[in-house]
This record gives structure tokens, C-alpha cells and sequence, in this order.
């Protein structure tokens, strides 16, 4: 019989005694076994495509904390990549996607993900689906719309997403065309998730707090809402967190109209604010100063008990505010794990 998922369990809504935790970025550079088996791949879109290790890498981290979420190894930019952009990552730098998308050239962009693209990820997300036991939940992700296309249009990373904030407002009409490919993409990629095995999908929206109020309903809440309602027309009652990262008093209007399971809280989120504001109308996750972890310590430890001592009375989820950073060292996952977990 199925063994009962905390997780799941706190996006339907029920507080547990302990908070399940995981932690953004969980299988990556900090973990030496994450670092052996990238070099064994060669690269890291190698790692991304080849089942046997996007699998293995998903499980590392589990095998080593007990985390009670497992997240796909996988990248945002792989639906992009399914639409018929070019993908490279350039060792050191980040991610470059070719040709940069452009009003001139939206018509090169597929209308539709290529399955055969795309199915290498399905295929790891069942392979780790087998090797987790019952009750660590096994989460898909997608970027949301407006991140994905600040890459799209920059063809790589930006400090201030100027080159999609540029195009948004010169010519709306094609990014909205852009916008809606990436809506229609993403609910196909995340049913596609749910048909291969995971239990919930977290969207992430890294680059929602660069918009202006009406940009930020235009471009981030409205693609993100029909994707949950798209999701949800093909999965029934499909779990969905959000990550607005950065959407500061944007945030209670992503509460208010994206009807996810629970929101996921960046570190500059007060947190009388959010137990008073956010968490009665929705569970929420976060919300550790990444560079807290890295420092750990004092600094560490005020951060966790703060974080559980305004949110852990209520339905939440223990996270970071963003991803783990490279450097940190393992054994502050496990002080920071032994506190939540008291
Ligand atoms: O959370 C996890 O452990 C699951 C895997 C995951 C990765 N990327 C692996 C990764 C997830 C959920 C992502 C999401 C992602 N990718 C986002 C949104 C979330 C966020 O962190 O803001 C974004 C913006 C990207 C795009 C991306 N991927 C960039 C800009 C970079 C380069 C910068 C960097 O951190 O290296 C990546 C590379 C990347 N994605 C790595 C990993 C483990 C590092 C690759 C390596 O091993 O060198």
C-alpha cells in the first residue's frame, strides 16, 4: 500500500507536524557525487538527455538528506529547445539559445514541442519514480512563460531582462504570440510529466519580480493561470506550486488570481506578511536566504527558526528563497535539516 506523501499532503492544504522539506537546485555543483557523474557525462545537456543519469542525479540527493521531495533533473530551457531553438551551455557562463527570437523570426519557432525532444525526461522521470519509496513526492517542473522568453528573446541570461521587457513593449502583439506558444508548450510538457509518474509541478517564474505591476499581471499572472487551468483540464485536480520570485507587493495578486496549490516565497518576503497575508489563503513554501545556508552558523540557525516560527503553524513547505548556491557545504544542509526537522 501507498505510504502517505507529506508534501502532497501540504498542497492539499493539511499542516504537518513537521514541515516536509526540500531544496531548490538540490541535485547540483555542491554534491562531489553530482560533480563526479557531470564530468563522466561530458556536459550538463548530456547529463539533462541521457535518462540513466538525469535519474541518478535526481536521486542524490534523496540518498544523501532524506529529502521528502525529489525534483527532475532536468532545465527550463528544454522546452525552447523542444520548440526548435538551438541549446548550448557555455562552461562557466550559462545557457545560449540560437537564433535569438525576434518578431522576425517567431514564424521559425514550431507551434508545437517535439516529442522526440522531450522524451528522454519522461523516461527519467520514471526511472526515478522507481527508485524513490512511497513517501518522498516527485516533483516536474516547467519555467513559467515570461522567464522562458526572457532567455528566448536575449538568447541568454540577463541581469535585468531588458531584451524581453524591450520587445513586451515595442511589440506586444508578437510577444503575446510568443507568450501563448510557451503557454500551450508548457501544459503539454507538464501533462506529459503527470502521465510519466510525478506527483506535483512547481513553475518557476525566477524573473517575475523584474516587471512593472501591469506587465507583471500581463505577462506573469494571466500565461501562469492558463496553465493551471490547462493543466488541470487534462489532469484532474494536477498539484501546482508557483514560484514568483522577486514579486514583492505583486505578490497577493499571483495569490489572488493563479489558483496553484501552494506559492513559493523568495527570501526578501517578510514573514509576518506572508503567515498573515499569503498562508490564509494559500500553503506556502520557502523561504531561506540561500547565502544564510552558505554562511551558516548563527546566521543559519536564526534563519530556520524565524522561517518555522511564523509559518510552521500552518500548511508550509521548508525551502530555500532560490536555488542552493555552488559553494555551500554539505554539512550545512544537514544542520539546517536536523533544525527543521527538530
Ligand atoms: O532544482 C533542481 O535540482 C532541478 C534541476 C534544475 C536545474 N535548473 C538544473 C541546473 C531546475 C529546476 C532548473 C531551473 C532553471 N534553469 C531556472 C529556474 C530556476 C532558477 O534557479 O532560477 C533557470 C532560470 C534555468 C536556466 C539555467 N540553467 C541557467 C541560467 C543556468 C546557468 C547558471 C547556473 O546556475 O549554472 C543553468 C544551468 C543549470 N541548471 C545547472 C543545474 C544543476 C548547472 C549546470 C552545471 O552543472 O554546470
Amino acid at each position: 500500500m501507498d505510504r502517505p506523501k507529506a508534501l502532497l499532503d501540504v498542497l492539499h492544504g493539511r499542516r504537518q507536524a513537521h514541515p516536509p522539506v526540500w531544496m531548490m537546485r538540490q541535485a547540483g555543483r555542491y554534491l562531489p557525487e553530482y560533480r563526479e557523474l557531470r564530468a563522466r557525462a561530458g556536459s550538463f545537456l548530456k547529463l539533462c538527455f541521457t535518462p540513466e543519469f538525469a535519474a541518478e542525479v535526481t536521486l542524490q540527493p534523496i540518498r544523501r538528506f532524506g529529502f521528502d521531495a525529489a525534483i527532475i533533473f532536468s532545465d527550463i530551457l528544454v522546452v525552447p529547445y523542444a520548440l526548435g531553438q538551438d541549446l548550448t551551455f557555455v562552461e562557466g557562463e550559462g545557457p545560449r539559445l540560437s537564433p535569438p527570437m525576434s518578431a522576425a523570426n517567431l514564424d521559425r519557432l514550431s507551434g508545437e514541442i517535439d516529442r522526440e525532444r522531450i522524451a528522454p525526461i519522461y523516461e527519467t522521470i520514471r526511472r526515478s519514480r522507481a527508485g524513490l519509496a512511497d513517501e518522498v513526492t516527485l516533483l516536474g517542473f516547467c519555467g513559467a512563460p515570461w522567464t522562458v522568453a526572457t532567455y528566448m528573446v536575449a538568447g541568454e541570461g540577463t541581469s535585468d531582462q531588458a531584451p524581453a521587457r524591450l520587445m513586451a513593449y515595442r511589440e506586444p502583439d508578437a510577444f503575446q504570440r510568443l507568450i501563448d506558444v510557451l503557454v500551450d508548450a508548457s501544459i503539454e510538457y507538464l501533462a506529459g510529466q503527470f502521465a510519466a509518474g510525478v506527483d506535483a509541478v512547481q513553475i518557476f517564474d525566477t524573473w517575475a519580480g523584474n516587471l512593472a505591476p501591469e506587465e507583471f499581471l500581463r505577462w506573469c499572472v494571466a500565461p501562469t493561470q492558463r496553465i493551471v487551468a490547462g493543466l488541470r483540464a487534462r489532469v484532474p485536480g494536477a498539484p501546482v506550486i508557483g514560484f514568483p520570485r522577486g514579486a514583492g507587493t505583486n505578490l497577493a495578486r499571483y495569490v489572488h488570481d493563479v489558483p496553484g496549490n501552494a506559492v513559493g516565497l523568495d527570501w526578501t518576503v517578510d514573514l509576518a506578511y506572508a503567515r498573515d497575508a499569503i498562508q490564509p489563503h494559500r500553503p506556502v513554501q520557502g523561504n531561506l536566504d540561500p547565502l544564510a545556508l552558505l554562511a551558516g552558523g548563527d546566521a543559519l540557525d536564526r534563519g530556520v527558526d524565524a522561517i518555522l516560527g511564523a509559518l510552521a503553524n500552518a500548511p508550509f513547505i521548508f525551502n530555500l528563497g532560490h536555488g542552493i548556491l555552488p559553494g555551500t557545504p554539505i554539512a550545512h544542509v544537514e544542520r539546517m535539516l536536523a533544525r527543521v526537522r527538530g
